[in-house]
């Protein structure tokens, strides 16, 4: 049995860190299943690092379910949350309904959107019909990237009174938990003492309940963004660039494929077969 939503809300009761990794695809579900992560998070990030969009706007419910399918095919013991794409949830409560319920029928176990009080109402009505939901608050790149780009979040006493306002109205609207991306590490840890769910940070320090990272950015395979927040624990584009050229001079060589690479015939076929065309 895979984790719960409960499971996910009982780990901060019990003052476990939570571990979060976003993913898109069967094979790295897997490995991060089998490593133990505590929630797959299928984030609309995949329009970047999947898709080479520039950012998260274009990504679509189409694609989202793709992403969602694939992770949930993989998955043996974590929670998977997958991301509400840019406008399959802003023009009207009913395409929020039905948009999650097409995650949620693509293998999701809850869903993600960005926005504070002004979702609330929409997130409400999504947490009624039984689909859990996550907040996401701080930077949320569906709106701030249109209106200029990455900005650390709460850096004065009344951006931070927001935020801080923003995540009760979620946690009253029914969010089981609340990402906070590039949130100033105080307004994080406060949040994080206010609300009872748990929140997953982003770039926004140590003291939330969780942490989140973009699977690519933490094993060092998507270089076109390089956010502080990021740490790589592995730096596979080198690796895998590596890998390449040798195959590729292995190739050239002919050393590639080797005989344990090939399927041979018994030496009592390739006889008669040489008979037949009388080599
Ligand atoms: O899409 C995503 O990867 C996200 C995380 C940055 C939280 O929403």
């Amino acid at each position: 049995m895979h984790k719960s939503v409960a499971d996910i809300i009982s780990m901060k009761k019990s003052r476990q860190k939570i571990s979060v990794l976003t993913s898109y695809d069967f094979t790295l579900a897997s490995l991060c299943d089998r490593a133990g992560i505590d929630i797959l998070l299928v984030g609309d990030s995949a329009g970047m690092v999947m898709l080479g969009y520039e950012n998260t706007i274009p990504v679509t419910m189409e694609q989202m379910c793709l992403f969602t399918e694939a992770v949930s095919r993989a998955r043996e013991n974590t929670l998977i949350v997958a991301d509400l794409p840019f406008m399959s949830y802003q023009a009207s409560i009913t395409d929020a309904i039905e948009n999650s319920g097409r995650l949620i029928k693509s293998g999701a176990d809850a869903v993600k959107l960005e926005g504070g009080i002004p979702m609330a109402e929409t997130i409400n009505e999504i947490v009624q019909v039984g689909i859990p939901v996550m907040g996401h608050i701080g930077f949320q790149p569906q709106t701030t990237m249109l209106s200029g780009g990455y900005k650390v979040q709460g850096k004065t006493a009344d951006s931070a009174m927001q935020l801080i306002e923003d995540a009760k109205a979620l946690e009253e609207a029914g969010v089981f938990s609340i990402a906070l991306e590039m949130v100033t590490q105080e307004v994080a840890e406060i949040i994080s003492d206010t609300v009872s769910i748990p929140t997953i940070g982003i770039g926004s320090g140590k003291n939330c309940d969780g942490q989140v990272l973009v699977i690519q950015d933490l094993l060092g395979m998507y270089d076109k963004i390089k956010p502080k927040f990021v740490k790589k624990y592995l730096n596979l584009s080198e690796d895998i660039v590596d890998a390449i050229k040798k195959y590729k001079t292995e190739i050239q060589e002919g050393v590639f494929p080797a005989k344990e690479n090939c399927f041979q015939m018994d030496d009592v076929e390739i006889e008669k077969l040489r008979k037949k065309i009388g080599s």
